[in-house]
């Protein structure tokens, strides 16, 4: 019955649409996006600070949805040649993953030799399997010992990621040239500082515009690093395009909240990188403010992750019964379809994301862009409709250079730990380890061997 039901409002919702023709360069890079804490866990990761909170808390309750415990997640620290050639069964030519900066670093000041080879190694099998890939320096998972010192609460830190930055450039430089400084500030600020879900879940709104100045501070340094040491590499920050919307064009704590949370989320990110001025603002919540000149010319490119524009509604149980946490829900509108995230699919979104990015003057890579879908049900349409969109912004000459499909695999999805959102294009049996190709993925692999093809075409018409 479900199904059919969803049948029905999917069928709806793609009235209206004629399926497109879609257009991408010929250069276009297509790839799938991953973190290592995500799929290699504490025990990849042992020294991180997510790895430190996923122990219970002073109170002894779980921190991560239904008691879950990364462990080793989906064993890609010991697989990662396998998964490689997962990545060429989908037929893409690059991945975004991120060298963990604990497991590098484990100790303030030590660098593990090995787990430098295990990565050369991985960058050296990607590369000859045609893989190009993107290395992104920081996604969420990072020392606890530099948790411990309060990470980029304090702006003297910075030196630290700085010296981890450095010492990957200097062995790396020859075989990467696409590299990403920070995977989502605004969320990484917003989560961990702002409403607490994530390390070192706090809840002080300021603080929070605090960490995600610095981390502005420290992306501009790490860029100019990088290109005294080589000019001709491209890095750039991945920002989540994440702006909330009142569901209600009435009720003022709809429309509060949904300004708040796009202010710290997503404004201040597009204001700092237009014009150098970072002005987080927020009446009783923030007050930070910066300025640097340099910020509009510290990127080669924009990693836009775009999943939805989420609707901000009340909810009035949860304010009856005193449920605060609850008071705010994520919704959609009526004849919408939501993930199993609580993202409703807005692939129209996906168009209006580039275009607004696209004001900072930089080309960009849709560095994450993917669907919760576990029944695997919605994820063939979302492909094709976010990618309808992505060709769109193409077609009429937005200088989109890549798309990365978040995710690879099913991982450990953070503070939702492992049963709640399935991302993966491939399924993976987190028992056995063992991943099976969702059949909803034939929608991206189809979508590349058209453009493999139509890319063949033309190089053969030139001759
Ligand atoms: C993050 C990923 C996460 C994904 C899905 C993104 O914002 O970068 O780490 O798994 O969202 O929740």
């Amino acid at each position: 019955m479900r199904r059919l039901i969803l049948f029905l409002i999917l069928s709806i919702f793609s009235l209206g649409f004629t399926e497109e023709k879609l257009y991408f360069p010929k250069d276009f890079l297509w790839g799938t996006a991953t973190s290592e804490y995500q799929n290699s866990g504490e025990e990849g990761c042992p020294n991180s600070n997510w790895a430190a909170w996923e122990k219970c808390d002073s109170h002894g309750s779980s921190r991560i949805a239904k008691g879950d415990r990364s462990k080793n997640a989906c064993a890609h620290w010991e697989n990662f040649k396998e998964d490689i050639a997962l990545m060429q069964k989908l037929g893409v030519n690059a991945y975004r993953f991120s060298i963990d900066w604990s497991v590098i670093e484990p100790k303030e000041g030590s660098f593990c030799m090995e787990a430098l080879l295990h990565y050369k190694e991985e960058i050296k099998a990607l590369k000859k399997a045609g893989i190009t890939p993107m290395v992104t320096l920081h996604h969420y998972s990072h020392p606890s010992w530099f948790e411990e010192m309060k990470g980029f609460e304090n702006e003297e830190n910075i030196v630290f990621f700085e010296r981890f930055c450095n010492f990957i450039f200097s062995h790396f430089k020859d075989d990467v040239d696409l590299w990403c400084t920070f995977n989502e500030p605004n969320l990484y600020s917003f989560t961990g500082y702002a409403i607490g879900r994530h390390p070192p879940g706090k809840q002080d709104w300021n603080l929070a515009a605090t960490v995600l100045k610095n981390i502005f501070k420290a992306h501009i340094r790490i860029y100019k690093n990088l290109k005294s040491i080589k000019p001709e590499a491209k890095i750039g920050i991945v920002h989540n395009v994440l702006k909330t919307k009142s569901y209600t064009n009435w009720n003022p704590v709809e429309l509060i909240a949904a300004k708040y949370v796009s202010k710290i989320v997503h404004d201040t990110f597009m204001e700092f990188f237009k014009t150098g001025i970072f002005n987080c603002y927020l009446p009783l919540a923030s007050n930070v403010y910066y300025e640097d000149k340099e910020a509009p010319n510290s990127l080669d490119f924009v990693g836009v992750n775009y999943y939805s524009s989420p609707l901000v509604k009340m909810n009035y149980l949860a304010l009856l019964t005193f449920n605060f946490t609850e008071v705010m829900q994520s919704t959609c509108f009526q004849g919408e379809v939501m993930s199993d995230a609580p993202f409703r699919l807005y692939p129209e979104g996906m168009y209006e994301a580039i275009k607004e990015v696209a004001a900072l003057k930089h080309p960009i890579f849709i560095t994450e862009n993917g669907i919760a879908d576990a029944k695997d049900d919605r994820r063939p349409i979302f492909i094709q409709r976010y990618l309808e969109n992505v060709s769109k912004a193409v077609k009429e000459g937005f200088d989109v250079r890549g798309y990365f499909y978040w995710t690879l695999m099913d991982n450990f999805e953070w503070a939702d730990g492992f049963n709640i959102e399935k991302y993966g294009l491939y399924e993976v049996d987190f028992k056995t380890k063992k991943r099976t190709l969702r059949p909803g993925a034939k929608t991206y692999i189809d979508i590349i061997a058209n453009w493999k093809s139509q890319s063949l075409n033309k190089t053969a018409d030139a001759r």
